[in-house]
């Protein structure tokens, strides 16, 4: 698939077919993810695949509580009824569940670009979700990102390191919807992508 193909394609998907993602795609994904730039070349991601049923069922109790608990104080009953009834995850179906997690570096070690702010660690990770996620479209998978979680609850639940700051789980599988080559929330009416991006000059 060309590149900009793949970019405009690349959907965060709720909706999964059955199938099972063969290793050798989703090894693909994990070093595509690895080629991502990262402040300091610190590779601060961390990648947690979830195996266990309990696991992902406890996770997906835990989308429900966080789903129920956010204020939606600032919305109108219709808005609020729309919201009730959008899929915003996959975490009962996707055939692969994955934790992402950015690790800080050790107390008293030098990281070359985080002087200005440590959030660039973050945003390293960030650009190795987005490989993986294109990386995923390109051979006819995809990738849902949920941060509707109790991200510390998330970190207890997968076990990992208290140094591993948690960004979220990635739903992962073949996609069973590609709602019309949109956004999913742009299709059913909840909110409308821009035309451009905000470019000025200075
Ligand atoms: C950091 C991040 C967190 C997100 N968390 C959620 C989420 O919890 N649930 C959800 O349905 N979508 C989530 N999304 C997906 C966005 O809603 C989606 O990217 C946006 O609507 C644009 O759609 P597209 O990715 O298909 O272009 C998240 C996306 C990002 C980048």
């Amino acid at each position: 698939m060309e590149l900009h193909d793949c970019l405009r394609l690349r959907r965060d998907t709720r909706h999964f077919l059955a199938e099972a993602v063969p290793e050798a795609a989703l090894d693909k994904a994990f070093a595509a993810a690895h080629h991502a730039p990262s402040v300091g070349l610190s590779e601060p991601w961390r990648f947690v695949r979830v195996l266990s049923a309990d696991k992902r069922a406890a996770l997906y109790q835990n989308y429900c509580t966080a789903a129920e608990n956010g204020d939606k104080s600032s919305l109108s009953p219709e808005r609020r009824a729309l919201l009730k009834s959008l899929k915003l995850e996959a975490i009962k179906d996707a055939p692969e569940l994955i934790g992402v997690f950015c690790e800080r570096p050790i107390a008293g070690s030098y990281t070359i670009g985080v002087q200005g702010t440590q959030d660039a660690l973050v945003w390293s990770c960030v650009c190795a979700v987005q490989n993986f996620w294109l990386s995923l479209t390109a051979q006819g998978y995809s990738a849902g990102w949920v941060t509707i979680l109790d991200l510390s609850l998330l970190s207890n639940l997968l076990g990992t390191s208290p140094a591993w700051e948690p960004l979220g789980l990635l739903c992962v599988g073949r996609p069973a919807d590609h709602y019309g080559g949109i956004p999913m929330l742009e299709q059913v009416g909840w909110k409308t992508r821009s035309a451009k991006p905000v470019v000025v000059q200075v």
